[in-house]
C-alpha cells in the first residue's frame, strides 16, 4: 500500500427528511444561491422542502443547468453572483448541477481572465465560493468529493480542488423515487464503474480497499436490478444511494494504483456524440478489461472470484468468464456494450482518437502506458 493522507470533510446528512438540515447547516449571515437544472426538482417535491428549509435565510435561484453542465449557462450564474453578492451556494440536482455549481464557485472568485483556463489549462484554484448540496441522483459521488467535469461545446474536462468540496451534502433516498429508470441504470452503472477504475489495476496488498471496492460492487449487483424492478422499494434506494456516494469519495482510492482511462475515453464519447456518461463507461469498460488483460490479470482473477464467483477453469478462461459476467450485469441493468448499440461505427473512432489526442490524454492507465495506439485498440474491441 502506498503512503496517503486522508481527508474527507464533507459532513452527510443522510435519510427521509434530511432535506430540513440546511436551515442550521448554512451560517445564518450568508445570502444563499440555490442551484439546479432543468427543473425536476419542482415537480418531485424537493424544491418546495428546500424553500421550506430556507425560510430563514436570504436566498435567490439559478435554474436550468443542464445535463453535463456547460461553461456558457455556468458563467450566467457567475454574473448573478457578482451582481447580486451571494455568498454561498446550494446546488439541489444530479452530478451535472453539483459539478456546475463547483466551477461556479471557484470562477465567481476566480483571479485570471477567463476560469475555462482552471479546466483547459490546469490553473489552480485559489479561492472558491463556499457550497453545499441536496443530492437527488445517486452515481457521480461529486456530492462528497472534489471533482468537477464541465463542457464547452464538444470539450468536456475536468478539474479537482479541495476548495469546491461541498461543505455537506443531504442525501435523501425518497428524492431519487421520481427518477426514470434510465436515470436509476445510469447511476448504478456510473457508480460500479468509479469502483473499478480503483480497484482494476494491479495488487498492492491493501485489503482494506481491496475489499470495501467488492463490498461495493457486491451491493451494487445486488441492487441495482432491484432498483429497476421494484422501484418503489425505498431500502434499495437507499442502498443504491450510500453505494455510490461511497463509490467515489476518496476512500477506496487512497494509498492504491488507479486507472481512469474508462473515464477519459467515455468523455470523448460523451462530448462528440451526447451518450449519457455512464452508457460511454458501460461500452468502453469491457473493452479495457479486454485489451489490459495481461497488465491486470491478477487483480481480473481476483475480481472474477469474489465477485461473481469464479474459481474453475484456465488464466484465460476465467478472465473471459469476468468480462462476459461484467457485460451480462450492464445488459441486465439496460445499458449499452458496444458501439454499434449506439449507432456508431469506425468513424468515430476516429473522431474520438483526435479529441484524446487534443486533450492530451496519451498516457492512460495505472502505469501511464494507454497511449494512442492502444486507446484505439480499445475503441476498435468496443465497435
Ligand atoms: O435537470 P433536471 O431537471 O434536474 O433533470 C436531471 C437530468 O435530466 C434528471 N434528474 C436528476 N435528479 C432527478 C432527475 N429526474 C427526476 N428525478 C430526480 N430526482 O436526471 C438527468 C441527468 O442528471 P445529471 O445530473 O446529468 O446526471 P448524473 O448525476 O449522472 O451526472 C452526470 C454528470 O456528472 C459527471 C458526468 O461527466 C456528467 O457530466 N461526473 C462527475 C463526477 C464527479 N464530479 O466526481 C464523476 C463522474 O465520473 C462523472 O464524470
Ligand atoms: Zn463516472
Amino acid at each position: 500500500m502506498n503512503k496517503f493522507t486522508y481527508h474527507n470533510p464533507t459532513r452527510i446528512h443522510f435519510g427521509e427528511g434530511q432535506i430540513a438540515a440546511i436551515a442550521n447547516d448554512i451560517p445564518q449571515d450568508k445570502k444563499v444561491l440555490v442551484l439546479y437544472g432543468g427543473g425536476s426538482i419542482k415537480t418531485n417535491g424537493v424544491y418546495d422542502q428546500v424553500v421550506a428549509a430556507l425560510a430563514d435565510h436570504q436566498w435567490g435561484e439559478f435554474g436550468g443547468i443542464e445535463a453535463n453542465p456547460q461553461y456558457d449557462t455556468l458563467m450566467q450564474a457567475v454574473t448573478k453572483i457578482q451582481s447580486e453578492g451571494f455568498d454561498f451556494l446550494l446546488a439541489v440536482g444530479g452530478g451535472s448541477v453539483i459539478d456546475g455549481t463547483k466551477f461556479v464557485a471557484a470562477a465567481a472568485s476566480y483571479a485570471g481572465d477567463d476560469p475555462w483556463h482552471i479546466l483547459a489549462n490546469n490553473k489552480p484554484v485559489t479561492a472558491a465560493l463556499p457550497l453545499a448540496c441536496v443530492l437527488t441522483l445517486p452515481a457521480t459521488g461529486s456530492e462528497n468529493n472534489m471533482g468537477a467535469v464541465v463542457s464547452r461545446g464538444k470539450d468536456k474536462l475536468a478539474f479537482m480542488s479541495p476548495l469546491v468540496q461541498p461543505r455537506f451534502a443531504v442525501l435523501d433516498p425518497q428524492t431519487t423515487l421520481s427518477l426514470s429508470p434510465r436515470q436509476v441504470a445510469n447511476g448504478v452503472v456510473d457508480a460500479y464503474v468509479h469502483v473499478m477504475e480503483q480497484y482494476l489495476t494491479y495488487p498492492a496488498d491493501a485489503k482494506v480497499q481491496d475489499r470495501f471496492a467488492e463490498g461495493l460492487l457486491l451491493t451494487l449487483i445486488e441492487e441495482g436490478p432491484k432498483a429497476l424492478a421494484t422501484p418503489d422499494d425505498m431500502a434499495v434506494r437507499a442502498n443504491v444511494m450510500w453505494a455510490a456516494t461511497q463509490a467515489l469519495n476518496g476512500l477506496i482510492g487512497v494509498g492504491v494504483p488507479q486507472d481512469w482511462t474508462t473515464h477519459m475515453i467515455g468523455h470523448e464519447l460523451t462530448g462528440n456524440y451526447g451518450i449519457d456518461h455512464a452508457r460511454t463507461l458501460s461500452i468502453v469498460l469491457p473493452a479495457v478489461m479486454q485489451e489490459q488483460r495481461s497488465c491486470k490479470e491478477a487483480k481480473l482473477l481476483q475480481y472474477g472470484e469474489r465477485i461473481f464467483g469464479i474459481t474453475e477453469g484456465s488464466t484465460d478462461e476465467r478472465i473471459d468468464a469476468a468480462i462476459a459476467q461484467t457485460i451480462a450485469f450492464f445488459k441486465q441493468m439496460t445499458v449499452p456494450t458496444r458501439l454499434s448499440d449506439v449507432e456508431l461505427g469506425s468513424d468515430a473512432v476516429d473522431v474520438i482518437m483526435a479529441s484524446l489526442e487534443s486533450h492530451g490524454m496519451t498516457a492512460l492507465g495505472e502505469h501511464g502506458k494507454i497511449g494512442l495506439a492502444e486507446s484505439r485498440a480499445i475503441l476498435n474491441t468496443a465497435l
